[in-house]
């Protein structure tokens, strides 16, 4: 099956070069900065996005500089929303390791966080084409509204399934669809391509996000992040929102009882908040939330799959298509 490993070892000198624009792009003569990021750089991430773009470039013709440079500020725009993720949800571990704002503090990670960014669109601005430029600044936008939506909605606790759908769309698909139709862009694709990156990038995006929200029910599995820290943070996730559509009686009390939970604005969870957590966990578990989730993310996974059809077969294509059956599997 494909992974991470096999897509980096296909995509040999081609991931080295997308590296190397990412590093030079992080230079800073300050210090602390250069602290913090020798510490962010030491406990990389699985480097999705960037593989995803490669490949998605390679598939509809050939890599140049300006590939490299939208797959670096691709992950360097990621890294920079986790570290702000990592201070708006309180969130101690991140990559089996300790958050940025758990090892240096929350202002450390939000100045290192919009330095990144900043980074980021320096690098775009400077040797992207302007179409690519504005894709990510709409994917910028897009996880804004996203992520404000959910904080409204965790708030409001009245999520619905298509609100679910909007939330994931802008907080993860909206990137993976910037940078890929970048990507396409960057290789010259014609229309028709550009059309199937994209609606591969829409399904993958989201398949991704929901694969992220059962492995939040996943005690067992070791993601690099802390388990249950959605229900912490009132966030009703596709796992929970199957397990209230099959026992809708018990919907009232479910939510009633999450409202006890005061989700971000508390550091430390309370005893009663930790028993709260684990029977709604436990009624999402016994009410077939899994299950449920799993079977909308086999959808979109044979929805990104599909998308490729009417593209040449390549050996970059038939990765893309192996990627969309590992996003689906994943376990960190
Ligand atoms: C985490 O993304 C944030 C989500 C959109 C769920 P990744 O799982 O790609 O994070 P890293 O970069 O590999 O740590
Ligand atoms: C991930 O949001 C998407 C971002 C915009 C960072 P989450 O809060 O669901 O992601 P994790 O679980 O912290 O990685
Ligand atoms: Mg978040
Ligand atoms: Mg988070």
């Amino acid at each position: 099956m494909v992974n991470t490993e096999s897509a980096r070892l296909f995509l040999g000198s081609d991931f080295d070069k997308y590296r190397q624009a990412l590093n030079v792009a992080l230079h800073s003569d300050e210090p602390y900065l250069n602290a913090i990021n020798k510490y962010v750089l030491g406990v990389r991430g699985k480097e999705i996005r960037p593989i995803l773009s490669l490949l998605a470039g390679l598939s509809c013709g050939s890599l140049s500089e300006q590939s490299y440079c939208s797959a670096a500020a691709t992950e360097m725009l990621h890294t920079a929303t986790l570290m702000h993720d990592d201070v708006v949800d309180q969130a101690n571990m991140r990559r089996g390791a300790l958050s940025v704002s758990a090892m240096f503090s929350a202002p450390a990670a939000v100045l290192t966080g919009d330095f990144w960014l900043a980074r980021s669109l320096n690098l775009l601005v400077s040797k992207c084409d302007r179409e690519i430029t504005l894709n990510f600044s709409n994917a910028i936008r897009r996880m804004s509204e996203g992520e404000l939506l959910q904080l409204d909605k965790a708030d409001r606790l009245d999520t619905t399934e298509e609100d679910y759908f909007r939330i994931i769309y802008g907080k993860t698909a909206a990137l993976f669809v910037a940078s890929l139709k970048s990507a396409a862009l960057a290789a010259g694709a014609d229309d028709l391509s550009k059309d199937c990156i994209e609606s591969y990038a829409e399904h993958i995006g989201l398949a991704f996000q929901i694969r992220d929200d059962i492995l939040d029910y996943s005690p067992n599995l070791d993601t690099g992040k802390l388990p249950g820290a959605d229900l912490k943070e009132r966030k009703i996730t596709l796992p929970l929102l199957g397990a209230l559509k099959s026992a809708p009686q018990k919907a009232e009390f479910i939510l009633s009882e999450i409202g006890k939970i005061e989700g971000v604005f508390t550091r430390q969870s309370t005893p009663q908040e930790e028993e709260i957590i684990a029977n709604v966990s436990d009624f999402v578990i016994k009410n077939g939330g899994i299950e449920y989730a799993d079977e909308k993310l086999s959808e979109q996974i044979g929805l990104a799959a599909d998308s490729l059809s009417p593209l040449p077969s390549s050996d970059a294509r038939q990765m893309l298509i192996g990627f969309a059956e590992y996003v689906g599997k994943r376990g960190r």
